[in-house]
């Protein structure tokens, strides 16, 4: 079967076909970037309408790459949250006129669950049970994956999302949007030790997370300084160090505490390198496998999507057919698949 999978949740339009036998044929990826880096950040209206825009052509570009006409797609995956309600709605609504032109099946993802499942379209992909850390601009989650749709929460950030934090930080140094990036470039130049940021939460028991108190400690210790381009690359790098560290230590709480071997990381900060580095090297030393999607798999893109839709359409789901968006969707909501 070939899913035809559709990604518009925030500021990416993402579409890819994936076969449940051959894996992924063709995906193509819209990045909206220079369409909200004047506004420093995404505006939910100009995503809705650029997805408006770019949707149609795209799909038809990725099932002509992916030698796929109409009659050859079994089904379509879409995003149907959590994300920008406008830019989800237009997704769902392209997937579901296809659908019902196609007279196929629409099935509705959940943007996490894409994320989580995106080291499976690796070469060496995990197997069930692990954990997986989902760090992305607007969740920051530690989850214990027992199987397809068996979701548990097992921490999640109190305030800012991984990716928020980096993003925050980076406008504070004067970085452009996306700031997670150019963070992580700038700090590649800082000295490591000038600056020592706390590691939140991590003196106490338990498995969530709060970054928010970080921005508050890069505006004092930029205060102490002369803003030259040394001392924000040294802040960088101070941060950069503390929200890694951060994460890495709670990884290894979960693992220990589930009990479990291995460690799926997923989600935009994913592709942070000094974050692969450490957990990498942890992973090593501890005795467990820690599986990564490729760099454009971790940020938003339509073929975790269609992969998760696949998983779900052979089991031979079928969701009811009016369209679904929900801006808000707890991933422990889902309803196991197998
Ligand atoms: O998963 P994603 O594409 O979109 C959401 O679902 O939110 O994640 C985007 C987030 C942004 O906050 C971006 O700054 C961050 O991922 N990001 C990074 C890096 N690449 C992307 N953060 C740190 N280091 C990176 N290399
Ligand atoms: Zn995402």
């Amino acid at each position: 079967m070939n899913v035809l999978g559709i990604e518009t949740s925030c500021d990416e339009t993402g579409v890819a076909v994936f076969n449940a036998q051959r894996g992924l044929l063709a995906h193509a990826l819209f990045s909206q970037v220079a369409i909200h880096a004047e506004y420093g950040g995404v505006v939910p209206e100009l995503a809705s309408r650029d997805h408006v825009r770019k949707l149609i052509p795209l799909i038809r570009r990725v099932m002509r790459e992916a030698a796929t006409a109409p009659g050859d797609i079994g089904g379509i995956a879409y995003t149907a949250g959590p994300g920008l309600i406008g830019a989800l709605l237009v997704g769902a609504s392209v997937a579901h006129s296809l659908a019902w032109a196609w007279g196929i099946p629409a099935v509705a993802v959940h943007h996490m669950e894409g994320h989580l499942l995106a080291p499976m379209l690796e070469p060496n992909p995990p197997s069930y049970p692990f954990v997986a850390l989902l760090v992305s601009g607007g969740h920051t989650q530690l989850v214990r994956v027992e199987g397809l749709g068996l979701y548990q929460t097992l921490g999640e950030s109190l305030d800012d999302a991984a990716g928020e934090a980096f993003d925050k930080t980076a406008k504070m140094l004067g970085l452009g949007y996306p700031g997670g990036p150019a963070l992580a470039k700038l700090a590649e130049l800082g000295v490591p030790g000038r600056f020592k940021f706390p590691r939140p939460m991590t003196d106490r028991p338990g498995l969530d997370f709060s970054f928010s108190g970080l921005k508050t400690h890069t505006l004092t210790t930029l205060a102490t300084t002369d803003e030259s381009q040394q001392d924000k690359a040294d802040v960088a790098q101070a941060f950069q160090e503390a929200v890694v560290d951060t994460l890495v230590i709670k990884c290894r709480r979960a693992l220990q505490q589930c009990g479990y071997k291995r460690l799926v990381v997923a989600g935009g900060v994913s592709a942070n390198r000094l974050m692969r580095e450490k957990l990498d090297q942890v992973s090593k030393e501890e005795g467990y496998q820690v599986f990564f999607p490729r760099l454009e798999f971790c940020t938003d893109n339509g073929a975790m999507i269609a992969y998760a839709g696949c998983q779900r359409l052979i089991t031979g789901r079928m969701d009811p057919p009016e369209i679904r968006s929900r801006p808000r969707w707890p991933l422990d909501e889902l309803e196991p698949t197998g």
